[in-house]
């Protein structure tokens, strides 16, 4: 039997607006499963004519797989978002490239022929399960020197960046930071972000609520005021919660498809998988990652760097995505590098992120007609690297 691989479309992404992980957060009082159903029944209501039933997989990731973020979730998301009981679901985890895992991994399915029509994407409320809550790592990764202690803490390895890269000063850093809010504040004037967000109804000590908008965004950050925060994560270090992303809740899903598929059923194509990878690299400086998958996925492609001309990467620390820029040879402020500004305003609910990517890429297809080709592209904890590329249909 010979079969050929069908073209996949990314069709459309939203996401609630992201929270400040915190106990007087926005979501401090809402469940992180409830992040995502919000965001399938926005699909849903975004795409009317795609037959529930047509959906032939809900892939969700989260980091942390316990209690409301537990229990195969993408498939209770999908029956609490009223998708048919026939619609299967399940959970998935690659830390912060959760969800971009999930939309490679029903991509892949999709493009062997074996599903049409997926829901993939992502979510994280770190505020009610903090980073590494449950863990418990083999003694043997520590005693045995498998990996540096400082790998398991995120912000250590940043600082461990730093040092390797030690022309990637705090300036720097601190000056992309405050590039990143300037350019998600001027987003939002432009209305851009919002057209993805879907509302999300809170509940605190105050009653109801509804989220509208990103919480952890500051509006107006200068380099005068990052140079004056600490440094939580070494003493005299250069990672400051200003030049990271924060700790933040946030549930994403986007709509996935074969593309004669998304057709049939009226569905507007927004981009096309061109390629995509995944790379290991040392786990105490996992903020490369992106460096090696990117030209993993590349090479796959049969492409070059000097093809793409819109990256959306993850700002997990300035330190990391400077480093991206300065091995391909990109400059800090180069307008095709994040021009809504990216994790360091909005946030980073860790396996939620990759959609948040994805989203953002789409809009930028069609606000450039000119866009031949993008890529969304992050680092994972324990040393990795994840990238895709799409292009424009
Ligand atoms: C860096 C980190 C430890 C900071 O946590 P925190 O101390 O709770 O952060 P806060 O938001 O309270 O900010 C700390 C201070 O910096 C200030 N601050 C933060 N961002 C600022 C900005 N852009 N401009 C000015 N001040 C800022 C806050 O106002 C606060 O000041 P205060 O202490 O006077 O109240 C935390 O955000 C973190 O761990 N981030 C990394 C998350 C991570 O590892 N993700 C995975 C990536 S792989």
């Amino acid at each position: 039997m010979s079969r050929a691989i069908r073209d996949v479309v990314f069709v459309d992404g939203v996401r609630t607006p992201f929270g400040v992980g915190k106990p007087t957060g926005q979501y401090a009082g809402t469940r992180a499963d409830d992040l995502v159903v919000r965001c399938i029944r926005e699909l849903l209501r975004r795409n009317p004519t795609l037959p529930p039933e047509r959906v032939d997989e809900v892939a969700i990731a989260a980091t942390t797989q316990i209690g409301d973020q537990g229990l195969t979730i993408g498939r209770t998301a999908a029956l609490l978002a009223g998708l048919p009981r026939s619609v299967p679901g399940y959970a998935i985890d690659r830390m912060c490239a959760g969800a971009m895992t999930a939309v490679t991994t029903v991509a892949s399915g999709i493009a062997v022929g074996m599903q049409d029509v997926a829901i993939a994407g992502g979510v994280e409320h770190m505020g009610r399960h903090p980073m590494g809550e449950g863990v418990d790592p083999n003694p043997r990764i520590i005693s045995e020197k498998i990996v540096d202690p400082s790998a398991l803490v995120m912000g250590a390895t940043a600082e461990n960046l730093h040092d390797r890269a030690p022309e990637i000063t705090r300036e720097r850093c601190d000056a992309f930071a405050a590039a990143s809010q300037a350019r998600a504040a001027a987003a939002y004037d432009a209305g851009i972000i919002q057209r993805d967000l879907v509302t999300m109804a809170t509940r605190s000590e105050e009653g109801w609520g509804l989220a509208t908008a990103d919480e952890p965004m500051r509006p107006g950050t200068t380099l005068e005021s990052l140079a004056s925060l600490k440094t939580p994560f070494r003493p005299h270090g250069r990672v400051t919660a200003g030049n990271a992303a924060g700790i933040n809740d946030g549930a994403t899903a986007c709509l996935v498809a074969h593309d004669t598929t998304a057709a049939e059923l009226g569905l507007t194509a927004r981009m096309r998988l061109v390629g995509f990878a995944y790379a290991g690299v040392e786990p105490e400086v996992m903020g490369v990652g992106p460096i090696p998958s990117t030209e993993k996925a590349l090479a796959r492609s049969g492409l070059g760097i000097e093809d793409i001309g819109a990256f959306e990467l993850n700002e997990a620390f300035a330190v990391q995505v400077l480093a991206f820029l300065d091995h391909f040879g990109i400059k800090d402020d180069d307008d095709r590098v994040n021009p809504y500004g990216g994790a360091i305003a909005y946030g980073h609910p860790l396996a939620s992120s990759g959609v948040r990517l994805m989203t953002q890429l789409a809009r930028r297809f069609e606000a450039d007609p000119d866009l031949q080709y993008g890529i969304t592209a992050m680092c994972v904890g324990i040393g990795m690297g994840g990238t895709v590329i799409w292009e424009r249909v």
